[in-house]
């Protein structure tokens, strides 16, 4: 099975994609990214990806080049051309390739468009079953994290930070409140009360995220979207992650404390549940 790449308009296998080394996006992590699911062939929520790719180059000015169509007719034939049915699809946009200056060009610079597809390996099952560990890291990106940039410098390093503390997810704390993980949302369960911090320049609206949210509604499972103090963490009944790689993931223990009553719990168990049902 071919893993493929879609840059600047043609189809080739990964191995041979290329970009140029002066590209805005190696020089200055100038550009913007989504990161959808496929199962069983279908894009999971795609319309809602394409709509924050939107709204991530609006916010930065990089002029998209194609329209919503054209991105789902390009994505389709990139998965059809890999023939994965359960695959990741990566989708970059940069405000493209310029002698290097701080300044973007005055004048009209193309984006480079980047799809890539590959096959998805899930999480360990253990890690659904048992519950995963977190720790808590000190937010230091910048605040405009609503905007889903290339620029993961802070994210990568608090994963790395998570992985040698034997845990699989960080999750950013500033002023005392929890905003969300380096690759996902976090949430909590207080009182079969579904809380999640509300969406804001501070952490990215995910996908999952507002997925997920509607599945506790649908389920009769009260949500609120308030801020979260990172000592609710340990009082809490649950602790749960989203995220388009990561689905729905149970916490089992937060800097080295366990939570609840033992992961997963039930609401948890529930929203695990409907979400592979919503997925097929
Ligand atoms: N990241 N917050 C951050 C910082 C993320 O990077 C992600 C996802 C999420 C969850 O968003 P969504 O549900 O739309 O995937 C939240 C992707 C998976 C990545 O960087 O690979």
């Amino acid at each position: 099975m071919p893993e493929i790449a879609f840059v600047n308009d043609v189809f080739l296998p990964l191995s041979e994609a290329r970009v140029s080394v002066e590209d805005r996006g190696f020089q200055f992590g100038d550009g913007v990214y989504e990161l959808v699911r496929v199962y069983a062939g279908a894009p999971f929520h795609l319309p809602e990806h394409l709509e924050r790719l939107d709204q991530s180059a609006r916010a930065l000015g990089i002029p998209l080049p194609y329209p919503r169509d054209r991105w789902t007719a390009v994505i389709a034939e990139a998965v059809a051309r890999s023939g994965f049915a359960d695959a990741k699809v990566y989708i970059q946009v940069t405000r493209g390739v310029a002698p290097r200056d701080h300044v973007p060009a005055a004048g009209p610079v193309t984006p480079t468009v980047v799809v890539t597809v590959r096959a998805m390996t899930p999480l360990a099952p253990a890690l659904y079953t048992g519950g995963a560990a977190v720790v808590t890291v000190a937010d230091v990106r910048w605040a405009r994290c609503n905007i889903k940039t290339i620029g993961l410098l802070a994210n990568v390093l608090a994963k790395q930070q998570a992985r040698d503390q034997g845990a699989q997810e960080a999750l950013f704390v500033r002023d005392g409140a929890v905003l969300e993980g380096a690759t996902s949302n976090v949430m909590l369960v207080e009182k079969r009360c579904l809380v999640t911090p509300p969406e804001g320049p501070l952490l990215l609206p995910g996908v999952t995220r507002r997925v997920v949210l509607g599945l506790a509604q649908a389920a009769g499972v009260a949500v609120k979207e308030r801020p979260v103090r990172e000592d609710e963490l340990y009082a809490a009944d649950e602790v749960l992650l989203t995220g388009t790689t990561i689905e729905v993931l149970p916490v089992a223990r937060v800097n080295g404390r366990p939570v609840g009553a033992g992961a997963p719990g039930p609401v948890t168990t529930l929203l695990m549940a409907r979400f592979r049902e919503a997925r097929g």
